[in-house]
């Protein structure tokens, strides 16, 4: 199956449809050090490109389209302004490259899956949600189904909710059910590093700092060495608080986490393996990572996705 992948990243949704058995055939992110990344790390490069301004003629053929749009408008840290703000237009860019090849290619790709933050679903009351599907469903002609995934149920020990808006062509898929959760078989603890070079490590005026509980209005609790990780977010390298970010303590005391300890609870490697490549500076990983979708989810969702078009007689290799 011939996917394309928008909003590519580091190619998180990507991993995983390539090893349920799907085909990437042309990827695209307008981030230089996200390209590099993944670039680094699959065989068909990752076009650098602003999708806005990009010829949708030049997109090559294709039966699947993933893509985990940017969610800042939607997330609830983000001012929530949805559709108003143009990030929040990109969704419309996607169903223009869905409708160009319906309608000038006359191929209709036989599956869409997006992905977005959890505050998607409750953003505008559920009006922004209730519009993607409704453009999904009536303007392109697929049966939509949504749903909300947590990283910690498909075997990575962190907690990452996220929507999945999953599409289908063909009208005899009447259901689509979440992907069989996964048990945990390890923890935030089993992913770390060994001799773990000094700057991770907090100096005492920041170990004070994130691990107080907050002032005025807003206090929260500091926990650090969790079991199951906090959501990995975009903008870690600032350190936040440790009631929002992930603390570890090891030998010479309180430290933060890795970037490779951040492409294990992603999924882009087992809990002690270091095979995906990364060739950026740390604190551009750290937004990788934060930015990425869990491999995991993906491979699950990717699976179920192929097991539908299996059954329904669409799939092909
Ligand atoms: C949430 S991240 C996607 C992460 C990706 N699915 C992964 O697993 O690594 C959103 C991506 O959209 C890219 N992006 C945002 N606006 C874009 C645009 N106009 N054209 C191309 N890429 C864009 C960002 O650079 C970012 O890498």
């Amino acid at each position: 199956m011939r996917v394309i992948s928008l909003f590519s990243g580091i190619g998180g949704l990507d991993k995983g449809f390539v090893d349920a058995g799907f085909k990437i055939v042309w990827a695209n992110d307008f981030d230089k050090y996200a390209v590099q990344t993944y670039n680094a790390n699959f065989d068909v490069p990752s076009t650098l490109a602003d999708i806005t301004t990009y010829p949708i003629e030049e997109i090559p053929e294709f039966d699947v389209l993933i893509g985990g749009f940017p969610c800042q408008p939607f997330s609830m840290m983000g001012q929530q302004k949805g559709f108003e703000d143009t990030r929040g237009t990109l969704f419309f860019r996607i169903a223009e490259i869905i409708a160009y090849q319906i309608d000038v290619r006359k191929h209709k790709p036989r599956a869409i899956i997006l992905e977005n933050v959890r505050a998607l679903r409750t953003h505008d009351n559920g009006h922004t949600l209730a519009r993607i599907k409704e453009i999904l469903k009536e303007d392109l002609g697929y049966n939509v189904f949504d749903m909300n995934l947590n990283s910690s149920d498909y075997g990575v020990p962190q907690t990452r909710n996220r929507t999945y808006i999953v599409c289908f062509a063909n009208d005899e898929v009447k259901e689509f059910d979440p992907p069989e959760k996964e048990k945990l078989t390890y923890y935030m603890q089993d992913v770390l590093e060994e001799d773990v070079p000094d700057k991770y490590f907090l100096s005492e005026k920041i170990r004070k700092t994130v691990l107080s509980s907050g002032s005025g209005g807003w206090v929260a609790k500091a926990e650090t060495d969790l079991p199951i990780a906090r959501p990995l977010c975009a903008t870690m390298a600032k350190m936040h608080r440790a009631s929002q970010d992930n603390y570890v303590t090891q030998d010479k005391g309180l430290r933060r986490l890795t970037p490779r300890e951040c492409a294990r609870l992603q999924g882009f490697d087992g809990p002690k393996s270091s095979d995906f490549v990364i060739p950026v500076s740390d604190s551009q990983a750290y937004k990788q990572f934060g930015n990425a979708v869990t491999v995991n989810v993906s491979r699950a969702v990717a699976k179920a996705v192929k097991t539908k078009l299996q059954e329904v007689g669409e799939w092909n290799d």
